[in-house]
């Protein structure tokens, strides 16, 4: 299978703002292994605390918000230099930093590491972006919470969804922050980009690294996001 994967920053970074070695060390083995098995495979790597706390420096400092979305760009690459370090061979030695650069990397047979992009929006736009641009099979999105909820997980009451349709998703997630990082799980381009190219999207708990393997495997996990089929393709 060809898979894209995006990694929220979130999940390298404890609560003291340390990155989470062990971790990054648990995800290059689970995605080595599924390169070893044959699968090709880039990732999208978020920019997490560094990101944001760069981002709100900079603002304060007066900067633009296209310049925070660069320190958040930044920021995001820095983060997949670590998953390139700890992958080793696997892993194509550059930070890919354009979709002209992704569609030659792909075809390395090596893992393809990737951060932002372009101001104006999310590494999840990005996951989108490579996943169309690369024919993906399936987008894995992994993030700090079981999937999507029918409302913001913090509510109490809210509900895990184990399918949700992007039309749904897209009313579910309206209202997000347009800012420097502000976007919330899936920003508008990556809601776009998803919908007009029926990926095979799944958002899920990164948290444990080994759900990645389960998901290739089959296996139910997070939130799968459905696409109508029209009458011309049934
Ligand atoms: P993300 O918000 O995508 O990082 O990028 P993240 O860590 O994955 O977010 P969570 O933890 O899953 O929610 C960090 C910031 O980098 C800028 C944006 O400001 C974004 O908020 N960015 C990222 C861009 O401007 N363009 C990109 O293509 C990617």
């Amino acid at each position: 299978m060809r898979l894209v994967l995006k990694l929220g920053g979130s999940l390298l970074y404890n609560k003291d703002n340390q990155i989470i070695i062990t971790r990054i060390k648990e995800y290059a083995k689970v995605i080595a292994q599924l390169a070893i098995d044959g699968h090709d495979i880039a990732i999208v790597v978020g920019g997490g605390k560094p990101a944001r706390a760069f981002i709100s420096a900079a603002r304060e400092l007066g900067a633009s918000e296209a310049q925070c979305d660069w320190l958040g760009i930044k920021t995001s690459r820095l983060n997949a230099e670590l998953l390139c370090a700890s992958l080793q061979r696997h892993a194509y030695p550059k930070i890919v930093e354009s979709l002209d650069e992704l569609e030659i990397a792909a075809y390395s047979n090596h893992i393809v590491l990737m951060g932002g992009l372009t101001p104006g929006q999310s590494t999840n736009a990005v996951a989108a972006l490579a996943a169309e641009i690369t024919h993906a099979d399936l987008l894995l999105n992994a993030t700090n919470v079981d999937g999507v909820y029918d409302k913001d997980p913090n509510d109490p009451g809210a509900i895990k969804l184990d399918d949700v349709s992007i039309e749904n998703l897209e009313i579910i997630l309206s209202g997000g922050g347009t800012r420097a990082g502000e976007y919330r799980l899936f920003d508008p381009v990556a809601i776009r980009v998803v919908k007009r190219s029926k990926i095979g999207t799944v958002i899920f708990n990164g948290l444990n690294p080994s759900n990645i393997s389960k998901i290739v495997a089959g296996e139910k996990i997070g939130t799968m996001i459905s696409h109508k089929t029209s009458s011309m393709e049934e």
